[in-house]
């Protein structure tokens, strides 16, 4: 495997190994890889952008930045063309960030430029899917019949497409709970068992929740009444918090009394800093799976 697009290009093999190899860059082994590596950011970015620039640090590998309105893109240049021109420049990976969905990418791949996607609009965001998985893993062990709820804009979340596949993948079931304006039409087409309409009834059902943000800036139209009562119907509040005996999961950016309350953000039961600090080591483990070889 030399580039990561999609999760659903990963087979239960290549997750076993990169969960291996995040477990042993936790624990502190050291690799040094050669080579350079552009950062791509369309969109704006925290954690993603910054745990990949220190996870090919640490590897040894040289990190380039470029951001929105600083690349040839703007004048017309197609995301294709930028590819091949940045291996022309002599980088050896991609890692990219955009606001479109890249699909069908096999044309992308075929470039013979190492590409990592960090984020393209509402399809993927497949590191994101391994740092949620791992975390998981490492409280739950194995996640044969855990139970993992959904709850929020899962309609416009490439987290969710690439974090429920995963956990499948290991055996647990998938819910989701939402605004019926915010959910998918075909729940049962995303591998989802159980849909919600009422928070209390999905939490009482869950093990894990993960809460995922209201992707406003893919909105075109009124899809919530007002964010006030979306928290009051779906947020996770410091009542159903310590009404709810399992996890809770957010990818980040946590919106604050639109998705949960802060103290649950940094809650006992919350593993929202874990998943932030564990994106450095997915990322290390994805760099080094798809670079290792040259
Ligand atoms: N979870 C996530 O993708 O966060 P950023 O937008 O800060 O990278």
């Amino acid at each position: 495997m030399r580039s990561l697009i999609s999760v659903l290009d990963l087979n239960r093999e290549d997750v076993l190994n990169l969960y291996q190899l995040f477990l042993d860059f936790k624990r502190g082994r050291r690799e040094k890889l050669d080579g350079s590596v552009m950062l791509l950011f369309l969109e704006s970015s925290t954690r993603t952008r910054l745990s990949f620039e220190k996870a090919c640090r640490q590897l040894g590998l040289e990190t380039y930045y470029a951001g929105k309105g600083e690349t040839s893109i703007d004048k017309g240049e197609t995301l294709l063309d930028t590819f091949r021109t940045l291996k022309y420049l002599g980088f050896d990976a991609v890692v990219f960030r955009i606001p479109f969905v890249l699909f069908p990418y096999q044309e992308y791949i075929r470039e013979g430029i190492v590409l990592v996607n960090a984020g393209d609009g509402t399809h993927q965001h497949p590191t994101q899917g391994l740092v949620d998985l791992f975390t998981a893993m490492e409280v739950f062990g194995s996640l044969e019949g855990v139970k993992v709820l959904f709850v929020g804009d899962i309609l416009h979340s490439r987290v969710f497409r690439s974090t429920a596949p995963l956990f499948r993948m290991m055996g647990a079931q998938i819910g989701i709970c939402g605004p019926a304006t915010l959910l998918p039409y075909d729940p049962s087409s995303l591998g989802v068992s159980m849909v919600f309409h009422q928070v209390e009834e999905g939490l009482r059902w869950a093990d894990l929740v993960e809460y995922l943000r209201l992707q406003k800036e893919r909105f075109k139209e009124n899809y919530i009444s007002s964010e006030r009562s979306y928290f009051a119907q779906f947020g996770m509040t410091k009542e159903r918090y310590e009404g709810f005996k399992g996890y809770v999961m957010h990818p980040g950016p946590v919106n604050l009394y639109v998705d949960m309350d802060p103290e649950v953000v940094y809650g006992e039961r919350s593993l929202v800093a874990e998943q932030v600090r564990n994106g450095v080591f997915v990322r290390m483990a994805v760099m080094y799976y798809l670079m290792k070889d040259g």
